[in-house]
């Protein structure tokens, strides 16, 4: 989300004029994009726009600004901690920083934008001209109230932009030369649940969908020159068979899902006010992979939830096993001010956070390399970027499975393409082959 937000911001200032600087140390304006999703997210930000605006002693005119979750869950209260911060914008407001950029040239100082929480937001749909994919926002805020998250406060309620104006900026986008979408929401199978986003006008499925994320998959996936589908977060209670239907049958759709977890046992999982149990989690897992034994899952899990035992732990570390992540980002719990899980007692030790931390990603280093393996003599369908950053000599792409695979180039393979790579040996993080065909 931060990062579509940031490639919006730079995207409107360009258009504004104003042109994209080398390196930090020589840039006029400076915006810091802010997460509050972790205490120490917030912690980094408060640094950074310290020392930011500790330069300009030496640089009067430079602006430094604020955006993101934190300059919303913060108000004009940010100015008593950073006060010689210029500006400040809230997440439903990002389309309003070129106005608030040249009001500060303009003499004025300590501007904030704050949304209310319900409001309707202003989402900018600029993106700027590079590689061949891009992030869509199509649903912002969240509806669901997990008690440790504090997403629902600083990105407000649930909203589903209007389909039509979504279908419109991909086949922008299309227009452009973009080839991979990637449609963006905290839980992306919500749309156009809180509010409606088709309107009577627009057309019926012709595949006789009924939700509307799969009606939106269906229409994106008819955009001719749109050749690759990602969507990103899910939830397990998203994956319908509507949409498990939907995303076996249109080959443009990527066999793989950002699925959060968060944790493997039922008390936590209830605690957390998730909103389904450790089967429901493995259920929608299994019906994704019935149909799609290729389909690779990545999550998210939070360690030393306020009652976490070790008991609880090790049910993780099973389910983690159970669902076969391809690769995981674990979390230690950190209280978030104002949010439920805040007025329990955080009780698991630090040293016990880390070592839970620790052990998960050591089981899924083991696991990530299993996967990978797996993947020696298998064809996948690759998105060619070009040539590889650190080997110009062998070109770079990603897998379905969102996978780097390096290969060596052949004649006529051009970037923007679809090619068969067949896996010949693995690394961590990378996969490598040999083309086997042109197929796109
Ligand atoms: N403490 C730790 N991790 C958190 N996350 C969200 N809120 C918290 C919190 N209070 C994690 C969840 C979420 C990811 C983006 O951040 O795992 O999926
Ligand atoms: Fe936060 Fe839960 Fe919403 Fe995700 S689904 S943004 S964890 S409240």
């Amino acid at each position: 989300m931060n990062v579509r937000d940031s490639e919006a911001t730079e995207a409107m200032l360009t258009a504004a004029g104003h042109t994209r600087a080398v390196t930090e140390a020589e840039a006029d304006l400076v915006i810091v994009n802010s997460c509050s999703v972790r205490g120490k997210a917030e912690d980094k930000a408060i640094g950074k726009l310290g020392l930011l605006c500790a330069t300009k002693r030496e640089r009067p005119n430079r602006i430094v600004g604020l955006m993101g979750c934190m300059a919303q869950r913060l108000g004009s209260n940010i100015f008593k901690k950073v006060p010689r911060l210029d500006f400040s914008v809230g997440t439903r407001r990002c389309g309003a920083i070129p106005r608030m950029v040249s009001r500060i040239i303009a003499g004025e100082s300590h501007i904030t934008e704050i949304s209310s929480p319900d409001e309707i937001p202003d989402v900018p749909d600029a993106h700027l001209e590079q590689g061949f994919s891009a992030f869509v926002t199509i649903l912002l805020g969240c509806n669901r109230r997990c008690t440790y998250c504090i997403v629902p406060d600083v990105r407000g309620p649930e909203f589903s932009r209007p389909a039509r104006e979504i279908i419109a900026e991909i086949s922008t986008l299309a227009h452009h030369g973009i080839k991979e979408i990637t449609l963006l929401g905290q839980s992306v199978m919500n749309y156009g649940m809180a509010n409606r986003a088709w309107l009577d006008d627009d057309p019926a499925s012709a595949h006789g969908f009924t939700e509307p994320f799969s009606r939106l998959l269906e229409a994106v996936a008819a955009i001719p020159e749109i050749i690759r589908i990602r969507f990103t977060s899910g939830h397990p209670s998203g994956c319908t068979n509507e949409l498990v239907r939907a995303v076996s049958l249109f080959p443009k759709i990527c066999h793989h899902l950002h699925l959060p977890v968060q944790s493997g046992s039922d008390a936590i999982l209830a605690a957390m006010r998730r909103g389904y149990a450790r089967a429901d989690y493995l259920d929608a897992v299994r019906r994704l992979r019935a149909v799609m034994p290729d389909f690779a899952l990545t999550t998210d899990v939070i360690v030393g939830f306020p009652g976490e035992t070790t008991e609880d732990f090790e049910e993780t570390r099973r389910l983690m096993n159970q669902a076969d992540f391809d690769n995981a980002f674990i979390f230690k719990y950190s209280p978030r001010p104002g949010t439920p899980a805040a007025s329990l007692k955080d009780d698991v030790a630090m040293y016990e956070k880390m070592r839970r931390n620790q052990l998960l990603l050591a089981d899924q280093d083991i696991r990530g390399e299993a996967a990978n393996q797996r993947l020696v003599g298998s064809l996948q369908e690759v998105l060619v970027e070009g040539p590889s950053l650190r080997n110009a000599t062998r070109w770079a792409g990603r897998s379905p499975g969102n996978k780097i695979v390096v290969f060596t180039p052949v004649a006529g393979i051009l970037p923007g393409t679809l090619v068969n790579v067949r896996i010949t040996r693995v690394a961590p993080q990378t996969l490598y082959g040999e083309v086997l065909q042109k197929n796109g």
